[in-house]
């Protein structure tokens, strides 16, 4: 019979081999996360500037993953995140580069018309999906320019002028950026699509985005483009009224603001985002229609301009008619459209 103290030592010596087999699988799990940042980086084509700089984003990569893994296995959500083209910035530079830092949440508002207020939601589709009508372009990609605004609101003219005239046009961003300056718009640094709209209204409209293509950063202003289309307005929809919206959304794609700026919006991947959001407005993107998920659950569907490796090819969906008559993470708040 083994004495009390040898019972202890092999104790001891058991702990010591499980610590060092946790020890090891914690390395082999290190090791695993470093090829999984290597693989990534060849994905994304991001090249570090040293080793220092490497180590860090390292650091930021794996504290992200276990976010977004951890977040996943909770599996008692609506939606999912993955690790996309983000994963390798902290969620206070993610803010600082994606979003709109020029969006004025309080910006007192011109009364407009709204033309779809007499408009029975009784008499509404259950389901609109404006891209099997023909009238979005492809997802596009603002890359590290803060301005989304010009791509939200070039999203919501291109739909209306296909549906007045048509043509599906592809609109250039750029334009809005370099040369658009008034009000809120400045380029790179943020801007509202309300003053978009007023922009292109003067402007006579906007050239194709061939003709004057998307730089991802502020440049001079190639004055005397051939616009391809315009628009003859812009009009408000009732502020925090999801019904309103879903009038306009019915007849029309339409420019939203919302509070992009939440890891679960950085790493959205797909299904319907439900739950807490922010309101402080950020981030301009375009409603393009709407449904109900196999589940039940009521969304909008959006188009988002960073790329298709982001959301659903590029999509999104958010929970619509919540109790918050905010709409989630703010979309009720200050939706606009173009007018013919
Ligand atoms: C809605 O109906 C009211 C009452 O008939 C009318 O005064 C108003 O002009 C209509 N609004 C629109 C946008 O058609």
């Amino acid at each position: 019979m083994a004495t009390p103290k040898a019972l202890l030592l092999a104790a001891l010596c058991c702990a010591c081999f499980f610590a060092a087999v946790l020890a090891a699988r914690e390395l082999s799990d290190d090791s695993a996360m470093v090829a999984r940042h290597e693989q990534w980086m060849a994905q994304h084509g991001r090249l570090y500037k040293d080793d220092a700089e490497k180590a860090r984003r390292f650091e930021v990569f794996k504290t992200n993953v276990k976010f977004i893994e951890t977040f996943n296995a909770a599996g008692n959500r609506k939606f999912w995140l993955g690790v996309n083209q983000f994963a390798d910035l902290t969620n206070d530079e993610f803010r600082a580069t994606k979003t709109n830092k020029g969006f004025n949440p309080n910006a007192v508002k011109v009364p407009t018309g709204f033309r779809y207020a007499n408009v029975s939601t009784d008499a509404l589709p259950a389901t609109v999906d404006w891209r099997t009508k023909g009238a979005v372009t492809p997802i596009k990609d603002q890359g590290q320019c803060g301005c989304c605004w010009a791509f939200s609101a070039v999203a919501a003219m291109e739909g209306i002028v296909k549906i007045s005239t048509g043509k599906l046009i592809s609109l250039s961003e750029q334009e809005l950026v370099d040369c658009d300056v008034h009000g809120e718009d400045q380029g790179c640094n943020g801007g509202e699509m309300d003053d978009a709209f007023t922009f292109i209204i003067k402007n006579g409209g906007l050239t194709t985005e061939s003709s004057y293509p998307y730089a991802a950063q502020d440049g001079q202003c190639k004055a005397g483009s051939n616009s391809a289309a315009t628009i003859k307005g812009y009009e408000d929809v009732p502020a925090n009224d999801e019904a309103a919206l879903m009038k306009a959304v019915a007849n029309q794609p339409v420019s939203v603001a919302v509070d992009g700026g939440d890891m679960t919006f950085q790493f959205y991947s797909g299904g319907v985002m439900t739950g807490s959001c922010g309101t402080d407005l950020d981030h301009g993107i375009a409603a393009i229609g709407y449904g109900t998920a196999s589940d039940g659950t009521k969304y909008w569907l959006l188009k988002n301009s960073w790329g298709t490796t982001w959301g659903e090819n590029g999509f999104l969906r958010m929970e619509k008619d919540i109790s918050d008559k905010r709409g989630m993470c703010g979309l009720a708040m200050q939706p606009s459209y173009p007018t013919e």
